[in-house]
């Protein structure tokens, strides 16, 4: 499958990006939400990573131009896929609503037309499952910041083919990325890996061993981490840190129990950067770093 056309289901923080991404590296690109103010906030945000990719010396202010006259947005799932050579959906991190995705997606993308979820750990088999093309179903794990983040994940439902796997490789590849082939698995490497350092971290906050400040700080310098576990959980969000949490705990066993403080912040509506307030808090004007 020659991919030109690239869908973006959802226009939140992981699905702007990879619209951003998929832009820059060259591929027709719409981008869908029914919220046509997710939709202008979306672009706002690509165009101002353009500029920013354009200010750091990353590309030229005409590759700049050309990525935003291929972007086009919709609001309209059934009209955004009819051309699409590949959709990739970035809609919440909820089964349900990933199988009524596919669902729609199988029933008016075209035939051969690859269908990618940007789940972070759920089963793209059973998402597959539901699609009479599980050949052409797969997951592409994108990381936040995705412009900035050099990594993705491609990962190989039970039925995935080879042809499939080699498209979507490619795809990430020309949007600047490293490809890493993962064989289905909870949480795959990076969300497993992941969720079991924040989550003893936050067992060590329960446990009054250090502040956030000092635990965050400790993994910067100590283990030269990019960001400490706190300052990612608060910019990847509590809540979708726990469902990952959650769904671990159901499929791979007890020490990926969640920690009772993190289930405690997710109901006291501490979400994060996005809701104002994480493990740490964010004035108003901070608002534009939700995403
Ligand atoms: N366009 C293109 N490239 C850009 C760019 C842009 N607008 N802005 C920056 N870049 C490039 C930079 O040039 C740089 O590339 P090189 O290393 O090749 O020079 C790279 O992106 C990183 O840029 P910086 O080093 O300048 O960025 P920074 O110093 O501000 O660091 C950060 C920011 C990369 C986010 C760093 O803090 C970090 O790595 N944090 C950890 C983030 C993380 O772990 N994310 C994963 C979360 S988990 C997830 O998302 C998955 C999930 O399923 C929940």
């Amino acid at each position: 499958m020659d991919v030109k056309t690239i869908t973006v289901i959802g226009a939140g923080t992981m699905g702007r990006g990879i619209a951003c991404v998929a832009a820059q590296g060259g591929y027709r690109t719409v981008l869908e939400d029914v919220s046509a103010n997710a939709l202008e906030q979306a672009l706002a945000w690509i165009r101002e990573s353009l500029q920013d990719g354009v200010n750091r010396g990353k590309f030229t202010t005409e590759q700049r131009d050309a990525a935003m006259a291929s972007l086009a947005t919709s609001r309209s799932i059934d009209q955004a896929i009819r051309e699409a050579d590949l959709v990739i959906e970035a809609v919440p991190e909820e089964m349900e609503t990933k199988l009524e995705i596919f669902t729609v997606l199988d029933k008016f993308a075209k035939p051969g037309a690859i269908l990618a979820s940007n789940t972070s750990s759920l089963s793209v088999t059973e998402m597959a499952a539901i699609t009479f093309r599980a050949e052409h179903c797969v997951g592409m794990h994108f990381f936040n910041p995705v412009p900035k983040m050099k990594l993705l994940e491609v990962v190989r439902a039970l039925e995935t083919s080879d042809e499939t796997m080699a498209a979507c490789a490619e795809v990430g590849r020309r949007m600047g990325k490293e490809v890493v082939v993962v064989r289905e698995s909870p949480g795959f490497i990076t969300s497993r890996i992941n969720a079991m350092i924040g989550n003893e971290a936050f067992y060590m906050l329960q446990e009054g061993i250090a502040s956030a400040e000092d635990i965050d700080k400790a993994l910067k310098l100590g283990l030269n981490h990019p960001m400490g576990p706190f300052e990612l959980v608060d910019l990847v969000g509590l809540d979708v840190r726990l469902s990952i949490l959650e769904y671990l705990h159901k499929t791979l066993g007890e020490k990926y129990r969640p920690c009772p403080l993190l289930a405690q912040y997710v109901k006291a509506g501490r979400l994060g950067r996005k809701s104002g307030r994480g493990v740490y808090d964010y004035p108003k004007t901070e608002e534009k770093l939700r995403g």
